[in-house]
């Protein structure tokens, strides 16, 4: 036993994630309401700059400033510490969602019950699988109707590639929707619409019982002991270990807009959600009871003020304890640091914390020294490994629009991509800066903040690429070999690192296809 696992023990952090318009902003609010952390629906506005089709400046700026404060939420329900991580809604932005996925414990995924899975759910299941991270799913708008239960449930197994458990069941929808039987608890909740706190609950230990009929009536107390009887049979019973191995995702049913089902997802939630986890460094595995200090940053954060290139660094603090003016190691520069002002977050406020334990977010005000991916210590080397950045899906040349200001464009450049901003590439063949990012919008934030923060101009150029592969092989000929022969493909990324820029899959294919000792990775770990 270590002097914080009490501390630990109480912790649980981890992301909501969803398709846009699913409703997670409103699912994280009423958790919010709860915990008591704040008193008013409509507070958490989050990260929304989705509905803008066409990119809106005023937006993109509104939402840096508001997304500091709702980066992180934490609060504090019965005897637990909840962090929730807040992600990015907007799928060019989808990198950092896939980066804060490195920093939680489990992740709560919410589908909306007509749309069933959609395209980002499925991209972001995919990173949660590669981790292992437990997944709880919360079907939503049970106040609408939607598809047959039954049928969403097959439709998650098969799109998101796990395996489902339903721990509560809805008995109707839309209109007709009369509540959810709460089979983990074995309670009924009954729904009245409403915007308030109101969920009658009540103790229904044997759905046998004709009580039932009283209150749903027969034709749905019929159904609903005939749903129950299919799920038991068809389902295994719900082990907690399976949820938290990531091989089985428990269901629940409910209305965020209504307040309805959440305070029960929430309840089942914290008692068997992991409290953190042990984190893998290159050198060993580091558990989160160990008596000195470790992170690793996981999202950089440039504040919105541009005479004053500050940011806030993010820390996922992997083991024991964090404290204000200790001396920490910078590992990749090898320097010790202090901090004298880092922040928590606790919902939507930022205040200077003394100390934070393993599971906390850290906010380090910095001025440069950090990078996605680095790691901090009371002293040990240890380097955390991180998600692999994926292949970008556009890329731009990146022309320097302003021969005065080329020192400020290299350096905006530089910092940028430590941020985690996009990728960047550099041609081996013309020497020129190749930029790839998830989507359209990231260059338009690029060059904004090119003009806006460092005062360079930038334009864009256009090449036609495919995918960009991290290539290795046993066979040091073969490499050179294959860089020879590919010379105008060839590529390196800001580590060094030899990346082969494919224009299309069928030269892609055929490259693979001709050089079978090379291997072609699509994601590279930073
Ligand atoms: P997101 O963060 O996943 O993008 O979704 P968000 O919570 O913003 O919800 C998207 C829309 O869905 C919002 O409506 C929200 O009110 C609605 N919504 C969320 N939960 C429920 C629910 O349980 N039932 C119903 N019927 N609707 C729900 P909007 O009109 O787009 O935005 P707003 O004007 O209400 O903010």
């Amino acid at each position: 036993m270590s002097q914080f696992s009490e501390e630990i023990r109480k912790r649980r952090t981890f992301a909501i994630i969803s398709h846009p318009d699913a409703g997670k902003t409103t699912l994280t609010e009423k958790l919010l309401l709860f915990g008591g952390a704040i008193h008013v629906a409509g507070a958490v506005k989050s990260n929304k700059i989705k509905k803008t089709a066409t990119s809106d400046w005023m937006e993109i700026e509104k939402q840096r400033g508001i997304s500091v404060a709702t980066s992180v939420m934490g609060f504090n329900y019965d005897d637990y510490k909840i962090n929730i991580l807040d992600t990015p809604g907007h799928q060019d932005f989808a990198e950092d969602t896939f980066r804060t996925l490195t920093a939680v414990d489990s992740v709560i995924i919410v589908v909306d019950i007509a749309k069933g899975v959609e395209a980002q759910t499925r991209k972001l299941m995919e990173v949660c699988r590669m981790r292992k991270t437990p997944v709880i799913v919360f079907v939503n708008k049970l106040d609408r109707d939607g598809k047959d239960p039954f049928d969403l449930l097959d439709e998650i197994e098969e799109e998101l590639q796990i395996n489902v458990r339903p721990l509560s069941w809805p008995i109707d929808m839309g209109q007709r929707f009369k509540g959810v039987y709460n089979i983990f608890e074995e309670k009924l909740n009954l729904y009245t619409p409403s915007k308030q706190f109101v969920t009658e609950n009540i103790e229904f230990k044997d759905i046998n019982s004709p009580e039932l009929e009283n209150h749903i009536g027969a034709p749905l107390a019929v159904k609903l002991r005939s749903d129950i009887e299919l799920i038991e049979g068809v389902y295994p019973e719900f082990d907690v270990n399976t949820y938290l191995a990531g091989d089985v995702a428990p269901v629940f049913f409910g209305s965020a807009l209504n307040n309805f089902g959440v305070k029960e997802l929430l309840d089942c939630f914290v008692r068997i959600a992991p409290s953190p986890r042990p984190v893998q460094a290159i050198e060993r595995k580091v558990e989160p009871e160990e008596d000195t200090f470790s992170g690793f940053v996981f999202k950089i954060h440039a504040n919105m003020d541009p005479n004053h290139r500050s940011c806030i660094a993010f820390v996922k603090v992997c083991s024991g304890r964090f404290e204000r003016n200790a001396n920490y190691k910078h590992i990749r520069h090898g320097k010790m640091m202090r901090f004298s002002s880092p922040t928590a977050f606790m919902a939507q406020k930022k205040e200077v914390l003394d100390e934070a334990f393993a599971g906390d977010i850290v906010g380090l005000p910095d001025t440069g020294n950090f990078k996605i991916g680095d790691s901090l210590t009371a002293g040990e080397d240890l380097h955390f490994k991180g998600l692999p950045s994926f292949s970008p899906e556009m890329f731009k040349y990146i022309e320097n629009d302003d021969p005065m200001k080329t020192k400020q464009l290299n350096k905006g450049i530089d910092q940028l991509m430590d941020e985690g901003v996009a990728q960047l590439f550099i041609n081996q063949f013309n020497g020129r800066k190749i930029i790839g990012t998830v989507g359209q919008l990231q260059f338009e934030v690029i060059q904004y903040r090119l003009l806006h923060e460092y005062g360079a101009q930038c334009r864009w150029d256009p090449i036609s690429l495919y995918k960009a592969c991290w290539i290795e092989s046993d066979n040091a000929q073969v490499l050179e070999n294959f860089k020879k022969r590919k010379v105008q493909y060839m590529a390196v990324d800001r580590e060094g690192r030899d990346v082969f820029l494919a224009d299309s899959g069928y030269v892609l294919m055929m490259a693979q296809n001709d050089f079978p000792q090379i291997k072609f990775h699509f994601t590279s770990e930073f």
